[in-house]
């Protein structure tokens, strides 16, 4: 590189820092997301004493959930106190044109059982779009980070999704239909197809991490039935600004509505729409 490029660099890396460290809601996002996740981590020693709460089937909350939601939620109401609040373990929160989006601990099932896979997801909608997406996990420390337009982040270092460009060698994130066991068997018609040509498929159990993941090439594609807009704003956010794309199982971009989502790399995206799309039943489309 000649001392010119040097220079020009370090000059788009001054100017790139300076422009996300200006961005007031990435910040209080990034500091919410940082403290909800500090006290996950603290918590994780003493699962064994937590009071667990059966929410609906195979659906599990802490109190560890509603103090970090709680965190969140304060961080956000101290510089934002109008903006309206979308958030799992207490609902929705009325406001103005802005919604935060909450999943205060994503992976549950795994945070109760010592399993190191669970993040904090924090989104911000304005009038409907998606401008912000923080994924934190605890475990790892590693910081996912995206604004619209403004790419997307590991730990402050640009990611791109993968690109891979067939099925054959690719790795696959998914979820399973647990809470919505009559989705069973189109999923699992689907799940036989990718199964078949990929090269594996991974069940890590935090729709959050697998779509923080997929946007940083860790995985050529993801798709699940019936999550919730919390399971995946951010994440969505973060995949497109990683060049990614994301859709439901119409390929329309209902998703953080119907919680049907197909994401991948666009040529991944477009191989796994294909092969579920024959198992793709009246209620999911
Ligand atoms: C769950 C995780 C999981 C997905 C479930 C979600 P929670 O979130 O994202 O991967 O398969 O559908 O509910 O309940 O641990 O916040
Ligand atoms: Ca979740
Ligand atoms: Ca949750």
């Amino acid at each position: 590189m000649t001392k010119f490029n040097k220079r020009f660099v370090i000059l788009v890396r001054f100017i790139t820092d300076f422009l996300t460290a200006m961005h007031p809601m990435l910040n209080i996002a990034v500091r919410a997301a940082r403290n909800a996740g500090d006290l996950i981590r603290r918590s994780s020693e003493n699962v064994g004493q937590l009071t667990i709460n059966q929410k609906s089937i195979n659906d599990f909350a802490t109190e560890i959930d509603r103090a970090a939601e709680q965190e969140i939620i304060n961080v956000i109401r101290g510089s934002y106190p109008d903006h309206a609040i979308l958030a799992e373990e207490s609902g929705a929160h009325e406001g103005n044109d802005y919604q935060w989006i909450i999943d205060p601990l994503d992976g549950t099932t795994n945070f109760l059982h010592g399993f190191p896979m669970y993040a904090v997801s924090i989104a911000l909608k304005h009038k409907g779009k998606l401008e912000v997406g923080v994924i934190y996990d605890p475990q790892r420390d590693e910081l996912f980070t995206a604004e619209r337009g403004g790419g997307a982040m590991l730990n402050n270092r640009k990611i791109r999704v993968t690109r891979q460009v067939s099925l054959k060698g690719a790795l696959i994130g998914t979820g399973f239909p647990f809470k919505k066991q009559q989705h069973l068997d189109a999923y699992l018609g689907m799940f036989k197809e990718l199964f078949t040509d990929s090269a594996g498929i991974r069940r890590a159990g935090s729709a959050a991490l697998d779509l923080a993941y997929l946007a940083a090439g860790r995985l050529d594609g993801f798709w699940e039935i019936g999550l919730k807009e919390w399971d995946i704003a951010a994440g969505v956010l973060l995949v497109q600004e990683a060049g990614g794309a994301v859709t439901d199982f119409s390929f329309k971009e209902d998703y953080l509505h119907s919680g049907n989502i197909i994401a991948g790399n666009p040529k991944m995206h477009q191989l796994i729409y294909k092969a579920i799309e024959p198992h793709v039943t009246d209620s999911l489309r």
